[in-house]
């Protein structure tokens, strides 16, 4: 064959790819899960067009204006000067050893355990973590247990695994320990297997609700008894602002049975994508074994030990605290001036999100109304397993990022938007 008639075949049989549709080779996850929403990414919420001063209640990002970019800087720049073979090259399945060492110090010293290396991988945020999870975990049409509502992002996670969820209501103790009591034997009486519950049980995303110590003790006995493991979704755990949570359901349970998810995200920048799973060794190995990604950067992972070994973590995260709890108290003061009586809320005690029911309104109209007035945030349908059947009622208000007069325009917008469509 000349070039020219091997060019002219080779167009041929590109063209008879046009018309072909790309669902036609999609795997099931890929047709069940959908396109995700900002929510679930945690960015890209569009301005309003024409408010000339929009404040965006979405995403649950840390303030932009403490990210410490300096100190990131300094400890980049130390670790790519002393050993830049070291943190330019592959860095192993589980992460950069001497990460995961400092982790298993400060989680140690943290929770009251003696934790080693071995007993955590490191991963792309916690996102990444829960993704290898349901990979080590999950045969598609087994049970997973989550709190309604939980975080999207999990939602989809999930889902796309090919697990059947199931939701458990979240109260204003945390998760429904009965709830999930009664999940388990509905599975398990129709035959299926329950493998995890996922929760999120400190200053929860979406409600801001923390699991009493009687829940946990309560839910580890009952996952003990069905041998149903816990992924415990510790992303805001530290962000408290007066009162620590109670401890870990990993530490109450002595690390059998759970699977804890930490990340650096709200402690320190979502942009840094570093989160680990912290387990039983024999765990870690499992997750491990179906990692093929080729680790999270060690250019990262380094800086963050330096960043941490030079005592530069624990200072932020106590600078942080009274930050966000001054936050928090201006969005509740804003509410309770303006928004009596189409608000009720319970004030969280620490996490990035404030939960709230419209009273006299769908909560998808005081939503509409509220982006004429120039303010954002999602609806609470949004973190429920079902947005259609979901009932419209609360919507979730992120104040970790918007600044402090924003928050405090918060109640009078909202006041606007509630005046137009409560009945
Ligand atoms: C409860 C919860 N888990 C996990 C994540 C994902 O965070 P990461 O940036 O660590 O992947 C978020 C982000 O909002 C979250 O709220």
């Amino acid at each position: 064959m000349t070039g020219t008639a091997r060019d002219a075949a080779v167009k041929a049989a590109s063209e008879r790819w046009l018309d072909a549709d790309i669902r036609d080779f999609l795997s099931d996850s890929a047709l069940t899960v959908g396109a995700g929403s900002p929510t679930d990414a945690g960015t890209g919420w569009k301005l309003p067009a024409g408010h000339p001063d929009p404040i965006i209640a979405a995403g649950g990002i840390p303030d932009a204006g403490t990210l410490p970019a300096q100190e990131i800087r300094e400890a980049l720049d130390r670790v790519l000067s002393d050993k830049p073979q070291e943190v330019l090259r592959y860095g192993g399945v589980l992460g950069f050893e001497g990460l995961r060492s400092v982790l298993a110090e400060r989680q140690g010293r943290l929770e009251g355990l003696t934790l080693e290396p071995d007993n955590f991988i490191v991963h792309n945020g916690s996102s990444g973590c829960l993704d290898n999870l349901c990979q080590a975990l999950l045969t598609p049409g087994d049970v997973v247990i989550v709190e309604g509502p939980s975080y999207s992002g999990t939602i989809r996670a999930i889902r796309g695994h090919m697990a059947e969820l199931v939701e458990v209501p979240v109260e204003d103790d945390g998760l429904s320990v009965d709830g999930v009591a009664e999940a388990i034997e509905r599975a398990e009486s129709s035959g299926k297997r329950v493998k995890f519950v996922y929760l999120n049980p400190d200053f929860q995303n979406p409600t801001g609700t923390t699991l009493s110590e009687e829940r946990r003790s309560d839910l580890i006995k009952l996952c003990a008894e069905h041998k149903v493991l816990i992924v415990e979704d510790a992303t805001y755990t530290e962000l408290y602002f007066d009162t620590e949570p109670p401890e870990s359901i990993y530490s109450m349970a002595n690390g059998q049975g759970v699977l804890k998810i930490g990340t650096f995200s709200k402690v320190i920048a979502t942009g840094l994508r570093a989160g680990w799973v912290q387990a039983r060794q024999d765990y870690i190995e499992a997750l491990g074994r179906v990692r093929f990604d080729m680790g999270t950067s060690p250019l990262i992972l380094h800086t963050l030990a330096e960043f941490i070994q030079s005592g530069k973590l624990d200072p932020h995260i106590k600078r942080m605290r009274p930050v966000y709890a001054e936050k928090c108290a201006v969005l509740s003061n804003s509410l309770l001036e303006h928004c009596e009586p189409y608000v009720r809320f319970n004030k969280p005690g620490g996490g990035f999100f404030f939960w709230f029911e419209c009273i006299g309104a769908p909560a998808e109209d005081v939503a509409r109304a509220a982006a004429e007035e120039g303010l954002l945030f999602p609806l609470g349908t949004a973190f429920f397993l079902d947005k259609e059947k979901a009932v419209d009622s609360h919507v979730r208000l992120a104040f970790s990022n918007a600044s402090l007069r924003q928050l405090a325009e918060i109640g009078p917008r909202l006041r606007a938007a509630f005046l137009k469509v409560v009945d």
